[in-house]
Protein backbone atom coordinates (compact mmCIF):
# COMPACT_ATOMS: atom_id res chain seq x y z
CA UNK A 1 0.00 0.00 0.00
CA UNK A 2 1.24 3.61 -0.83
CA UNK A 3 2.00 5.87 1.81
CA UNK A 4 -0.24 8.34 -0.08
CA UNK A 5 -2.50 8.34 -2.27
CA UNK A 6 -4.09 10.84 -4.48
CA UNK A 7 -7.45 10.21 -6.39
CA UNK A 8 -9.07 13.02 -8.84
CA UNK A 9 -7.55 15.74 -7.20
CA UNK A 10 -9.38 19.12 -8.48
CA UNK A 11 -8.61 22.04 -7.25
CA UNK A 12 -10.55 25.34 -8.78
CA UNK A 13 -10.02 28.48 -7.32
CA UNK A 14 -13.69 30.80 -8.24
CA UNK A 15 -13.39 33.97 -10.31
CA UNK A 16 -14.19 36.12 -7.64
CA UNK A 17 -11.69 34.99 -5.20
CA UNK A 18 -8.74 36.84 -6.08
CA UNK A 19 -7.22 39.99 -6.03
CA UNK A 20 -8.30 41.71 -8.69
CA UNK A 21 -11.76 40.30 -9.09
CA UNK A 22 -14.09 42.82 -9.09
CA UNK A 23 -11.98 45.33 -11.44
CA UNK A 24 -14.12 46.25 -14.53
CA UNK A 25 -10.55 45.48 -16.41
CA UNK A 26 -10.57 42.49 -14.85
CA UNK A 27 -13.52 41.49 -16.26
CA UNK A 28 -13.29 43.79 -19.42
CA UNK A 29 -10.36 41.45 -20.08
CA UNK A 30 -11.99 38.07 -19.70
CA UNK A 31 -9.53 36.81 -17.23
CA UNK A 32 -12.70 36.54 -14.40
CA UNK A 33 -12.97 33.06 -15.53
CA UNK A 34 -12.46 30.51 -12.51
CA UNK A 35 -8.98 28.64 -12.69
CA UNK A 36 -9.01 25.24 -12.79
CA UNK A 37 -5.19 25.20 -10.76
CA UNK A 38 -5.82 21.02 -10.47
CA UNK A 39 -7.30 19.18 -13.01
CA UNK A 40 -7.98 15.77 -11.97
CA UNK A 41 -4.68 14.29 -10.55
CA UNK A 42 -4.25 10.81 -9.48
CA UNK A 43 -0.61 9.50 -7.98
CA UNK A 44 0.80 6.97 -5.83
CA UNK A 45 3.34 8.03 -3.31
CA UNK A 46 5.07 4.80 -1.52
CA UNK A 47 6.89 5.12 1.61
CA UNK A 48 10.68 6.17 1.91
CA UNK A 49 10.21 7.48 -2.00
CA UNK A 50 10.99 10.77 -2.98
CA UNK A 51 8.50 12.50 -5.45
CA UNK A 52 9.79 15.18 -7.84
CA UNK A 53 7.09 17.32 -9.15
CA UNK A 54 7.62 19.46 -12.02
CA UNK A 55 6.34 21.70 -13.98
CA UNK A 56 6.47 25.49 -15.28
CA UNK A 57 5.61 28.52 -13.02
CA UNK A 58 1.69 28.60 -12.48
CA UNK A 59 0.69 25.04 -13.46
CA UNK A 60 -0.28 23.88 -10.61
CA UNK A 61 2.37 22.16 -8.48
CA UNK A 62 2.20 24.40 -5.01
CA UNK A 63 -1.59 24.55 -4.74
CA UNK A 64 -1.35 20.28 -5.22
CA UNK A 65 1.27 20.54 -2.09
CA UNK A 66 -1.11 22.61 -0.14
CA UNK A 67 -4.16 20.59 -1.09
CA UNK A 68 -2.23 17.19 0.00
CA UNK A 69 -1.46 19.07 3.78
CA UNK A 70 -5.19 20.67 3.91
CA UNK A 71 -3.35 24.40 3.97
CA UNK A 72 -6.53 24.91 1.43
CA UNK A 73 -9.72 23.02 0.76
CA UNK A 74 -9.60 20.71 -2.00
CA UNK A 75 -12.20 21.09 -4.77
CA UNK A 76 -13.08 17.38 -5.29
CA UNK A 77 -11.08 13.82 -4.77
CA UNK A 78 -9.70 11.99 -1.82
CA UNK A 79 -6.13 12.08 -0.17
CA UNK A 80 -5.27 8.70 1.74
CA UNK A 81 -2.95 8.52 4.04
CA UNK A 82 -1.68 5.71 5.71
CA UNK A 83 -4.48 4.10 4.74
CA UNK A 84 -6.35 7.40 6.30
CA UNK A 85 -8.93 9.94 4.96
CA UNK A 86 -7.31 13.49 4.86
CA UNK A 87 -9.50 15.61 3.56
CA UNK A 88 -12.79 13.99 6.03
CA UNK A 89 -10.22 13.81 9.03
CA UNK A 90 -11.60 15.63 12.32
CA UNK A 91 -10.38 16.66 15.02
CA UNK A 92 -8.13 13.79 16.45
CA UNK A 93 -7.40 12.26 13.48
CA UNK A 94 -6.72 15.59 11.90
CA UNK A 95 -4.22 16.78 14.41
CA UNK A 96 -2.17 13.45 13.96
CA UNK A 97 -2.78 13.86 10.27
CA UNK A 98 -1.06 17.29 10.90
CA UNK A 99 1.89 15.86 12.42
CA UNK A 100 3.07 13.42 10.09
CA UNK A 101 2.53 15.67 6.84
CA UNK A 102 4.77 18.62 6.95
CA UNK A 103 6.04 21.36 4.44
CA UNK A 104 9.05 23.18 3.84
CA UNK A 105 9.04 27.04 1.96
CA UNK A 106 10.36 28.15 -0.90
CA UNK A 107 11.29 31.46 0.91
CA UNK A 108 12.68 30.80 4.25
CA UNK A 109 12.91 33.97 5.58
CA UNK A 110 9.33 34.71 4.86
CA UNK A 111 8.25 31.36 6.72
CA UNK A 112 9.94 32.28 9.95
CA UNK A 113 8.74 34.55 12.51
CA UNK A 114 11.02 37.64 12.64
CA UNK A 115 10.53 38.13 16.23
CA UNK A 116 10.63 34.89 17.45
CA UNK A 117 14.15 33.33 18.56
CA UNK A 118 15.09 30.11 16.82
CA UNK A 119 14.84 27.99 19.52
CA UNK A 120 11.08 29.29 20.29
CA UNK A 121 10.34 28.80 16.22
CA UNK A 122 11.54 25.58 16.00
CA UNK A 123 10.11 24.16 19.41
CA UNK A 124 6.32 25.71 18.46
CA UNK A 125 5.11 22.81 16.72
CA UNK A 126 6.04 20.77 19.62
CA UNK A 127 4.17 23.52 22.41
CA UNK A 128 1.11 24.02 20.07
CA UNK A 129 0.72 19.85 19.57
CA UNK A 130 1.83 19.38 23.51
CA UNK A 131 3.85 16.42 22.90
CA UNK A 132 6.99 15.98 24.99
CA UNK A 133 10.14 14.88 23.17
CA UNK A 134 11.70 11.16 24.48
CA UNK A 135 15.16 11.61 25.68
CA UNK A 136 15.59 8.07 25.58
CA UNK A 137 14.19 5.06 24.87
CA UNK A 138 10.72 4.59 26.82
CA UNK A 139 8.23 4.20 24.35
CA UNK A 140 4.88 6.62 24.99
CA UNK A 141 1.73 4.56 25.52
CA UNK A 142 -1.06 6.82 24.38
CA UNK A 143 -1.88 5.45 20.70
CA UNK A 144 -3.56 8.62 19.65
CA UNK A 145 -2.04 11.75 21.52
CA UNK A 146 1.33 10.58 21.06
CA UNK A 147 3.66 7.43 19.57
CA UNK A 148 7.18 6.33 19.73
CA UNK A 149 9.29 9.42 19.65
CA UNK A 150 6.72 11.54 22.42
CA UNK A 151 4.46 11.56 24.96
CA UNK A 152 1.12 13.52 25.54
CA UNK A 153 2.13 16.52 27.58
CA UNK A 154 3.11 20.20 27.63
CA UNK A 155 6.52 19.73 27.31
CA UNK A 156 8.95 21.61 29.85
CA UNK A 157 11.59 24.31 29.06
CA UNK A 158 14.56 21.81 28.79
CA UNK A 159 12.77 19.60 27.14
CA UNK A 160 12.38 22.11 25.05
CA UNK A 161 15.42 22.76 24.70
CA UNK A 162 16.68 19.30 24.69
CA UNK A 163 14.77 18.72 21.42
CA UNK A 164 15.90 22.04 20.33
CA UNK A 165 19.30 20.90 20.33
CA UNK A 166 19.23 17.82 18.83
CA UNK A 167 17.45 19.43 15.73
CA UNK A 168 20.22 21.53 15.29
CA UNK A 169 22.48 18.62 15.30
CA UNK A 170 20.89 17.25 12.73
CA UNK A 171 20.34 20.28 10.71
CA UNK A 172 24.38 21.03 10.68
CA UNK A 173 23.98 24.25 12.41
CA UNK A 174 25.75 25.48 15.58
CA UNK A 175 23.41 25.20 19.31
CA UNK A 176 24.62 28.93 19.17
CA UNK A 177 22.04 29.44 16.82
CA UNK A 178 19.36 28.77 19.09
CA UNK A 179 19.71 32.12 20.78
CA UNK A 180 19.32 34.31 17.41
CA UNK A 181 16.67 35.45 15.35
CA UNK A 182 16.24 34.59 11.93
CA UNK A 183 17.54 37.77 10.38
CA UNK A 184 21.15 36.81 11.91
CA UNK A 185 21.18 33.70 9.06
CA UNK A 186 22.12 33.59 5.48
CA UNK A 187 19.40 31.71 2.93
CA UNK A 188 20.87 28.96 3.39
CA UNK A 189 21.18 28.77 7.68
CA UNK A 190 17.04 29.84 7.12
CA UNK A 191 16.09 27.23 5.38
CA UNK A 192 17.93 24.28 7.62
CA UNK A 193 16.10 26.42 10.42
CA UNK A 194 12.88 26.03 8.27
CA UNK A 195 13.67 22.05 7.95
CA UNK A 196 14.19 21.77 11.97
CA UNK A 197 11.00 23.00 12.57
CA UNK A 198 9.23 20.99 9.91
CA UNK A 199 10.86 17.80 11.29
CA UNK A 200 10.87 18.95 14.97
CA UNK A 201 7.33 16.93 14.97
CA UNK A 202 8.57 13.59 13.26
CA UNK A 203 6.71 13.60 10.39
CA UNK A 204 6.52 10.64 7.37
CA UNK A 205 5.77 12.65 5.07
CA UNK A 206 7.09 16.25 4.10
CA UNK A 207 5.96 18.62 0.74
CA UNK A 208 9.47 20.24 -0.24
CA UNK A 209 7.81 23.27 -2.22
CA UNK A 210 10.87 24.68 -4.06
CA UNK A 211 12.88 24.83 -0.58
CA UNK A 212 16.43 25.56 -3.04
CA UNK A 213 15.21 27.61 -6.03
CA UNK A 214 15.81 30.79 -3.83
CA UNK A 215 19.00 29.61 -3.31
CA UNK A 216 22.38 29.79 -4.80
CA UNK A 217 23.21 27.20 -6.66
CA UNK A 218 26.33 25.44 -3.84
CA UNK A 219 24.04 26.76 -0.96
CA UNK A 220 21.15 25.07 -2.97
CA UNK A 221 23.21 22.07 -3.52
CA UNK A 222 24.04 21.93 0.43
CA UNK A 223 20.58 21.64 1.16
CA UNK A 224 19.63 18.96 -1.53
CA UNK A 225 21.92 16.89 0.37
CA UNK A 226 21.08 17.53 3.33
CA UNK A 227 17.40 16.74 3.20
CA UNK A 228 18.52 13.32 1.38
CA UNK A 229 20.51 12.53 4.57
CA UNK A 230 17.51 13.73 6.51
CA UNK A 231 15.59 11.04 4.47
CA UNK A 232 17.72 8.13 5.71
CA UNK A 233 17.96 9.42 9.18
CA UNK A 234 13.78 9.98 9.83
CA UNK A 235 12.82 7.78 7.12
CA UNK A 236 10.85 10.31 5.33
CA UNK A 237 8.70 10.29 2.16
CA UNK A 238 9.32 13.63 0.22
CA UNK A 239 7.30 15.09 -2.53
CA UNK A 240 9.81 17.55 -3.99
CA UNK A 241 8.70 20.82 -6.03
CA UNK A 242 11.11 21.91 -8.40
CA UNK A 243 11.67 24.31 -11.86
CA UNK A 244 14.96 22.18 -12.27
CA UNK A 245 15.07 19.01 -14.18
CA UNK A 246 18.62 18.39 -12.87
CA UNK A 247 17.47 18.74 -9.34
CA UNK A 248 15.05 16.46 -9.32
CA UNK A 249 17.00 13.84 -11.53
CA UNK A 250 19.83 13.99 -8.91
CA UNK A 251 17.44 13.71 -5.68
CA UNK A 252 14.18 11.47 -6.67
CA UNK A 253 13.49 8.14 -7.45
CA UNK A 254 10.29 8.97 -9.74
CA UNK A 255 9.21 12.09 -11.67
CA UNK A 256 5.85 13.49 -12.29
CA UNK A 257 5.35 16.05 -14.41
CA UNK A 258 2.91 18.06 -14.67
CA UNK A 259 1.32 20.57 -17.14
CA UNK A 260 -1.97 22.91 -16.78
CA UNK A 261 -2.88 21.69 -13.71
CA UNK A 262 -2.82 18.08 -15.28
CA UNK A 263 0.32 14.85 -14.35
CA UNK A 264 1.14 14.19 -18.40
CA UNK A 265 4.02 12.42 -17.54
CA UNK A 266 5.18 9.78 -14.52
CA UNK A 267 8.45 7.81 -14.06
CA UNK A 268 11.57 6.90 -13.38
CA UNK A 269 13.76 9.89 -12.50
CA UNK A 270 16.11 8.12 -14.92
CA UNK A 271 13.19 7.53 -17.71
CA UNK A 272 11.75 10.96 -18.04
CA UNK A 273 14.83 13.10 -18.15
CA UNK A 274 16.63 10.16 -20.22
CA UNK A 275 13.67 9.08 -22.60
CA UNK A 276 11.02 11.43 -21.44
CA UNK A 277 7.82 10.09 -23.73
CA UNK A 278 5.80 13.47 -23.34
CA UNK A 279 6.64 16.41 -25.67
CA UNK A 280 5.95 18.74 -22.53
CA UNK A 281 8.70 17.01 -20.79
CA UNK A 282 10.85 17.55 -23.85
CA UNK A 283 10.01 21.06 -23.74
CA UNK A 284 11.17 21.14 -19.96
CA UNK A 285 14.05 19.77 -20.75
CA UNK A 286 15.19 22.09 -23.24
CA UNK A 287 14.16 25.01 -21.54
CA UNK A 288 16.38 24.33 -18.72
CA UNK A 289 19.89 24.74 -20.05
CA UNK A 290 21.58 24.34 -16.82
CA UNK A 291 24.48 21.42 -16.78
CA UNK A 292 24.24 18.51 -15.20
CA UNK A 293 23.66 18.68 -11.31
CA UNK A 294 27.16 18.13 -9.02
CA UNK A 295 26.45 18.25 -5.78
CA UNK A 296 29.12 19.28 -3.35
N1 LIG B 1 -5.27 31.88 -3.98
C1 LIG B 1 -5.44 31.84 -5.30
N2 LIG B 1 -6.53 32.40 -5.89
C2 LIG B 1 -6.72 32.34 -7.23
N3 LIG B 1 -5.87 31.72 -8.09
C3 LIG B 1 -4.78 31.16 -7.56
C4 LIG B 1 -4.49 31.17 -6.15
N4 LIG B 1 -3.32 30.51 -5.94
C5 LIG B 1 -2.90 30.10 -7.15
N5 LIG B 1 -3.76 30.48 -8.12
C6 LIG B 1 -3.63 30.16 -9.56
O1 LIG B 1 -3.60 28.75 -9.70
C7 LIG B 1 -2.65 28.37 -10.68
C8 LIG B 1 -1.61 27.44 -10.06
O2 LIG B 1 -0.83 28.16 -9.10
P1 LIG B 1 0.33 27.48 -8.25
O3 LIG B 1 0.84 28.48 -7.32
O4 LIG B 1 -0.18 26.21 -7.70
O5 LIG B 1 1.41 27.15 -9.39
P2 LIG B 1 2.92 26.64 -9.23
O6 LIG B 1 3.08 25.53 -10.20
O7 LIG B 1 3.23 26.37 -7.82
O8 LIG B 1 3.75 27.89 -9.76
P3 LIG B 1 5.23 28.38 -9.32
O9 LIG B 1 6.17 27.44 -10.02
O10 LIG B 1 5.31 29.76 -9.87
O11 LIG B 1 5.34 28.33 -7.85
C9 LIG B 1 -2.08 29.65 -11.23
O12 LIG B 1 -2.79 29.99 -12.38
C10 LIG B 1 -2.33 30.66 -10.14
O13 LIG B 1 -2.47 31.96 -10.66
MG1 LIG C 1 4.64 27.16 -6.44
Amino acid sequence: MPLLSLRNLVKVYPADAGVFASSKSARARGSNKDVRAVNNVSLDIEAGETMGLVGESGCGKSTLGRMILRLIPATAGTVTFNGEDVLAARSTTLRRLRRDMQIIFQDPFASLNPRMRVEEIITEPLVIHGLTPHSGGNPATDAVHANENFSASPPSKPKLHQAATEMMRAVGLDESALRRYPHEFSGGQRQRIGIARALILRPKFVVCDEPVSALDVSVGAQIVNLLKELQRTFGLTYLFISHSMPVVRYLCDRIAVMRQGEIVELGSAEQVTAQPRHEYTRTLLAATPEPEYRPV
